[in-house]
This record gives structure tokens, sequence and C-alpha cells, in this order.
């Protein structure tokens, strides 16, 4: 399938990576790919600097937001949760228009607090930005590592949710969920607006990281 990344960060390079091995044709976007390749420094959480790690996936092509997304059947959104209105506007609605769009963004802002919550959420945002879109949240309750081998976290056994008005889009998510990525356990929320929990929960998620020092951690939701 052919697969557009928004983001050059942990998550665009955990997710991009992934799908290019399992056969993917994926084209990373970037606001300016010049000026992102120039960039040496190495991304947080010790991943190589972007053009380090294009060197290492030969299969995936860097290019801007709107090429990648124009590239992609499925559209994933990783870029920083404040920049992320930004990078589908420049992604262009007419060209996310009928598409599935991945959103793994968190709302965080510089204080690791969350710039919008309780009334409303960045996925309803980026779904009120592209409306012809197919937005469905999901994996934003992880660490990117997680997100593309779940079996690094108890066997699997935990969840992962999914959020959005159209349910076919949700179905090819799930798919791609669990097909691609392993996961057992995904968990239908609702409709866009409870992309507002998922969000939410990532207060809590922080607050596990710093109790436990360990990123791998999820949780099961056992009734
Ligand atoms: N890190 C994790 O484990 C994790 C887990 C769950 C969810 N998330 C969420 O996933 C998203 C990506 O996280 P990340 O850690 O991979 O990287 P990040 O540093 O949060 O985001 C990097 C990407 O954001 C883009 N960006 C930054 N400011 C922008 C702006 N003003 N306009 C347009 N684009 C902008 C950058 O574009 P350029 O390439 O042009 O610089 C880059 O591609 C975030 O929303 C984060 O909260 C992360």
């Amino acid at each position: 399938m052919r697969v557009g990344v928004l983001g050059t960060g942990m998550v665009g390079q955990a997710l991009g990576g992934k799908m290019e091995e399992l056969g993917h044709d994926v084209v990373v976007g970037t606001r300016d790919v010049q000026a992102r390749l120039a960039r040496s420094e190495p991304g947080r959480g010790g991943n190589p600097p972007f053009a380090a790690w294009l060197k290492d996936h030969p299969g995936v092509r860097a290019a801007t937001f709107a090429e990648a997304a124009g590239h992609g059947e499925v559209v994933v959104n990783a870029t920083a949760g404040h920049g992320s209105l930004q990078a589908i506007e420049l992604a262009g609605a007419a060209t996310l228009a009928d598409k599935i769009l991945m959103d793994v963004s968190n709302p965080l802002d510089a204080s690791g607090g969350l710039f919008v919550c309780n009334t409303d959420s960045l996925g309803e945002q980026i779904q009120r930005a592209v409306p012809q879109a197919r937005v469905v949240k999901t994996l934003n309750t992880v660490n990117a590592s997680v997100m593309v081998d779940p079996s690094r976290v108890g066997d699997a056994d935990h969840h992962v949710f999914v959020s959005g008005n159209d349910q076919d889009a949700k179905d090819e998510v799930t798919s791609i969920l669990t097909g691609w990525l392993g996961w057992k356990h995904v968990l239908d929320l609702g409709d866009i607006t409870s992309a507002r929990g998922a969000e939410m929960y990532v207060a809590l998620w922080l607050r596990l990281y710093r109790a436990t020092g360990d990123a791998m951690v999820n949780v099961k939701v056992v009734r």
C-alpha cells in the first residue's frame, strides 16, 4: 500500500520504518526537505537525525507534507501537536479528501499540559480542518516503539484505541493495527469526540512513565 507519513520525528521514523519493512511504499513528509536533511542533531529519545535514518531506509522517500499526503492511500499524522494543524493545512484539505488520516498526535504544550481538552480535542480540530478526510485517532496513548511492536509490553496483552466518525475507516485502521503492527486488542471508543479521552489519557501516561521510569508501559482494559 502507498503510505504517507507526515512527520520526521521518532513516531514518523518508527511507523514509516515499520511500514517500509512490511513492503509498503512509504513517503515521509516534512515542512522543508532540504532544511530537514541538513539538520544533524539527534532526535528525541536518542533517535538518529532524519538524514541518517533515511539512509538506513532506502525504500523511504522524503518529500513535502503535500507530496506525502498526495502519495498516501493512508496518511499518518505524526507531527508535533502544536504544529499538526499547520502540517495538515500544508498537506491540503483537497489532497486528504476521502483518505484515511491516522492521527497519532498529542496536544502537548511546552509545560507537558494539554493545549486543548475537555470540550474539544486535537483529533476533532484536525477533522474540522479536513472535513472530507476520514480521521481516526489512534496509537497516541503509547510510546513510538510500542506502536510498532506491542509485544515489547506484556506479550502484547494490552489495548490500543480508535476514535473516529467513519466506521469503515476505523475498521481499516484496526486491520492495520492488528495485521501490520501486531496489536491484539483494539478498542473502538466511538466517534471523533472520544479522542478527548485518548488525548487526556496522556496526562496519566506521563505520570506512569515518571513513576516507573519505563516508556514501555501500557494499559489493559479488563471488565
Ligand atoms: N514520541 C512518542 O513516543 C509519541 C507517542 C505517542 C504520541 N506521540 C505524538 O506523535 C507526534 C510526533 O511525535 P514525535 O516525538 O515523533 O515528534 P515531534 O518532535 O513531536 O514532531 C516532529 C514533527 O513535527 C513537525 N512540526 C513541528 N512543528 C511544526 C509546525 N509548526 N508546523 C508543521 N509541522 C511541525 C516537524 O516538522 P519538520 O520535519 O518540518 O521539522 C516534524 O516532522 C506528536 O504529536 C507526539 O505528541 C509521540
